[in-house]
């Protein structure tokens, strides 16, 4: 086919790549549901490993299932000795999400089955990883913080344990549980361009270590998943609620995008914001940070009074970031979260993809020169 024939479509908004029973999303009526589950049902009743093994299997699990599971990711929770003194070479001042997607290479450097493309090699690699996050973002950041390192707690859930890697002790039931309802609405979003990066991947036949790389560096983006990191940098450099609404028209006003909003697909309210919003201030008021919730409601009453006629409504990343800040993390741990949680998707969607694969190759329209001269470089 010659690519004069072709229809461009730059951000591949009007292509779909392939079929999927993962995610379900109607952008138009603020819809999300895994394998058919509306998200707001499994924020209230799910948990992140149950979420995991729905991604990855296409159906909730018996009792029996899910307790094999958890004790499947759990049994990988701990390093070896080689990861942990890789993690202990790393300079304190990398960015985290640089760090997790290094430790997540150097994973494949021990792993034998690294080149099995078998379905049931493949998800095993992808629980390793999926399990090894929460240690390395958790032990990364210790280390910077110049605290020794706290080892996985196999009798914990993933939530907990990396709380518990973090902070040194136990975390309270209802911060483990806020982390984890975020965890489970992190955890899929259809072919976002993450995923989409995990996609390009094993459509060569390369292997997940490399599938899920690619996806950290691609989730980094502010325009992605670095979302999360903006909005809280927004609100510390604007300090005020008085000074919110100079700030936001002054930003739309010179065509700035502000972070947190706006979304490729949802044209309505992002179903994981709704949920995140009401929990966000529950979360802030019992922590001491409301005025940082209140903050976020002025900025989404500008928006929305501004650009929300366009479509333009809050995204997973705005109220995330305020939940993510009260429960004290740091704010470059914001988008690592995040991948800790979106493991999971990348992961369901590499192995679906590897069941029905297609080498992902598009074109680009030549714009360039024909026929040109090569000059020799003594006449340049
Ligand atoms: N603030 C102000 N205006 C916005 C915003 C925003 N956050 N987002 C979109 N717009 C405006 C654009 O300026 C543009 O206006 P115009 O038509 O007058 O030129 C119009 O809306 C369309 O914007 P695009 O960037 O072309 O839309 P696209 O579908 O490519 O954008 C995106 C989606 C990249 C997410 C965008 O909304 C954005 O940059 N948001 C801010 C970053 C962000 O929050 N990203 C996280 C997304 S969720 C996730 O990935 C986990």
């Amino acid at each position: 086919m010659s690519e004069a024939t072709m229809t461009m479509d730059k951000g591949l908004d009007h292509t779909i790549i392939g079929e999927s029973t993962k995610s379900f999303i109607d952008g138009q009526k603020g819809v999300l549901e895994y394998v058919g589950i509306d998200i707001d049902s499994l924020a209230r009743n799910s948990t992140f490993e149950e979420t995991c093994y729905l991604l990855l299997n296409d159906r909730l699990p018996t009792p029996a299932e899910l307790e094999a599971f958890t004790a499947r990711i759990r049994s990988q929770y701990d390093l070896s000795e080689y990861m942990w003194a890789a993690l202990k070479a790393i300079p304190l001042s990398a960015a985290p999400m640089h760090v997790l997607q290094t430790m997540v290479a150097m994973l494949a450097l021990e792993d034998p089955d690294c080149d099995d493309q078998s379905l049931v090699a493949e998800e095993e690699k992808a629980i390793r990883i999926l399990a090894a996050t929460p240690a390395i973002i958790a032990n990364f950041d210790r280390l910077r913080r110049g605290e020794s390192f706290v080892r996985p707690d196999a009798n914990d859930n993933v939530a907990t344990s990396f709380l518990r890697m973090l902070n040194g002790t136990k975390p309270g039931e209802a911060s483990a549980k806020a982390l984890d309802v975020c965890l489970v609405l992190h955890a899929d979003h259809g072919i976002n361009a993450s995923t989409f990066a995990t996609m390009v991947v094993v459509g060569t036949e390369s292997d997940m270590y490399s599938a899920i790389t690619a996806a950290i560096g691609t989730l980094r983006g502010p325009l992605h998943g670095g979302a999360n990191e903006r909005v809280m940098n927004m609100l510390q450099e604007i300090g005020d609620i008085g000074a919110i609404e100079e700030f936001v028209l002054g930003r739309l006003a010179r065509k700035e995008k502000v972070p947190g909003f706006g979304h490729r697909v949802y044209k309505a309210i992002d179903p994981r914001a709704t949920y995140l919003k009401t929990f966000a201030e529950s979360i802030a008021a019992e922590t001491g940070n409301i005025e940082l919730f209140q903050m976020s409601r002025k900025i989404e009453e500008i928006m929305e009074s501004q650009v929300g006629a366009k479509g333009i409504h809050p995204n997973v990343d705005f109220y995330s970031a305020s939940t993510y800040f009260s429960l004290g993390l740091a704010i470059d741990l914001f988008t690592p979260i995040f991948a800790m949680s979106r493991n999971a998707g990348w992961a369901a969607h590499a192995i679906e993809r590897l069941e029905d694969n297609r080498l992902i190759r598009p074109r680009c329209q030549y714009t360039g020169p024909h026929a040109a001269d090569y000059t020799a470089i003594a006449d340049r």
